[in-house]
């Protein structure tokens, strides 16, 4: 099926790293007023200005109008828990309290895989509705937990990572597999799911707290022989976390090392949180090529510290941006750079828009490898789009009149917009979520 169309409206998408100033670096973004996204069979097969492409495009074919809306990249959320959709919001804990209080008791449910595939469903719901198109997911340790995602994912067409939990100790029994069982059943999920559509394998470690070093080694020996797999896990989120590390690895010197022990910190890795980290470690992690997902709605929800954005830059460490959920409470895209603007606001360092949706957007891909696919318009690409309204909410629309250029039109989404906001989102060339036009 030759299935073409056109996107007709403002764009906006970034070519590079804008940098931190209050105007991004030159050439690092394309912008057109009045912009076209060529769609054919799910790619993009051009995006330019529409009145330049006009005159070759087939007569008969079909455009729709976004012109008072702005399109961007689908969102990407680099390190979120689908499984703790429905804890989200659960009161008055910090990290290791909410886990054993709210969050292991939660997951013992993805044994059921009635219970997964809703949640499974109701989760990439949301996300669409945010504006999410791809996400690097926490299943939970049950191998049922994935297979669902992954099939859901995959019926909507969508370019997700995800993995099972590995956790061989330190969590209830139901929770718990083995190093034998987590190799074996993470193996048979790879083969199953990696690379399948738009699918990747993401290895899971939960943290180092929760696995034996049998466990840990062998998670290192799959990602050595297989490097085109991602792995994710939690570093230095919060300060009990950090002092049950050092009693666990008397060894290791600090917690980082223990990751680097067993061979997890490469360039397909995620480290989500990497609050309490000094600046060797944080070159450490530059070195390798790793990520860190800073996770703000997270960190002032379990009160775990302001992740210290610009130390990372200086390391040239990668950071991507994610919601954390559960542990974070939002799972919109546009809500989670509220959050890292605020959090930057009390360290001195406020994020930009520029620098914020590039994050959201070309920045996480690249962190997490997927730039050659998804995070810009380009052509070749994959047709993933967000289409954003400044006119969502009467608020949002007396101070989208206000602004007086893109930058502070671009801020005002970020700090005033929701889901509301996501007009409508795309995903492999098809509408998958339409706000209701109330
Ligand atoms: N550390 C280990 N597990 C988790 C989790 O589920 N959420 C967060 N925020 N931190 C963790
Ligand atoms: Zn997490």
């Amino acid at each position: 099926m030759n299935n073409h169309r056109i996107l007709r409206g403002p764009l906006v998408s970034f070519l590079n790293d804008p940098g931190e100033g209050d105007t991004p670096a030159p050439g690092s973004v394309l912008h057109h007023d009045d912009g076209a996204i060529w769609i054919e069979n799910g790619k993009i097969r051009a995006v330019a200005d529409y009145r330049e492409i006009a005159s070759i495009l087939p007569a008969d074919i079909e455009v729709v109008d976004y012109s008072d809306k702005l399109m961007m990249p689908g969102f990407i959320d680099s390190h979120v828990h689908y499984v703790q959709l429905d804890i989200m919001a659960s009161y008055g804990r910090q990290l290791l309290d909410w886990l054993n209080d709210y969050t292991f008791p939660e997951e013992c449910r993805f044994a059921e895989r009635s219970h997964a595939e809703n949640v499974a469903e109701a989760f990439l719901d949301e996300q669409l509705r945010v504006g999410t198109t791809t996400a690097q997911v926490f299943c939970t340790s049950h191998p049922v937990s994935v297979d669902t995602f992954f099939a859901a994912a995959k019926r909507r067409g969508l370019r997700m990572l995800a993995g099972k939990v590995m956790m061989d100790r330190n969590a209830p029994d139901a929770l718990t597999d083995t190093a034998e069982s987590g190799l074996r059943d993470t193996q048979r999920l790879i083969s199953d799911w990696h690379g399948k559509d738009r699918l990747g394998y993401t290895l899971t470690p939960r943290f180092a707290p929760t696995s034996t070093p049998a466990q840990l080694d062998a998670t290192g020996g799959i990602l050595r022989n297989a490097p085109d797999l991602h792995l994710q896990t939690h570093l230095s989120e919060n300060q009990g976390e950090i002092d049950w590390v050092a009693e666990l690895f008397p060894d290791c010197t600090d917690y980082l090392e223990v990751y680097e022990r067993y061979d997890l910190v490469g360039p397909r890795s995620t480290f989500a949180h990497g609050i309490h980290l000094t600046q060797p470690m944080r070159n450490r992690l530059a070195a390798a090529g790793a990520n860190i997902a800073f996770c703000p709605t997270s960190n002032l929800f379990l009160g775990s510290g302001l992740f210290d954005r610009l130390a990372c830059r200086d390391a040239g460490l990668n950071i991507s941006i994610a919601s954390d959920v559960g542990g974070g409470t939002d799972l919109s895209g546009l809500a989670t750079l509220k959050a890292a603007y605020q959090v930057g606001q009390l360290l001195g360092q406020p994020l930009t828009a520029w620098q914020g949706f590039y994050r959201l957007t070309l920045g996480n891909a690249r962190a997490l490898h997927l730039d050659s696919r998804i995070g810009s318009f380009r052509e070749g690409g994959e047709a993933d789009i967000a289409v954003l309204d400044p006119h969502a909410t009467p608020l949002l629309s007396r101070r989208s009149e206000r602004t007086r250029n893109l930058t502070e039109q671009l801020f005002a989404l970020m700090m005033l917009g929701d889901d509301r906001t996501i007009y409508a989102t795309w995903a492999n060339g098809e509408c998958l979520h339409q706000r209701d036009i109330a």
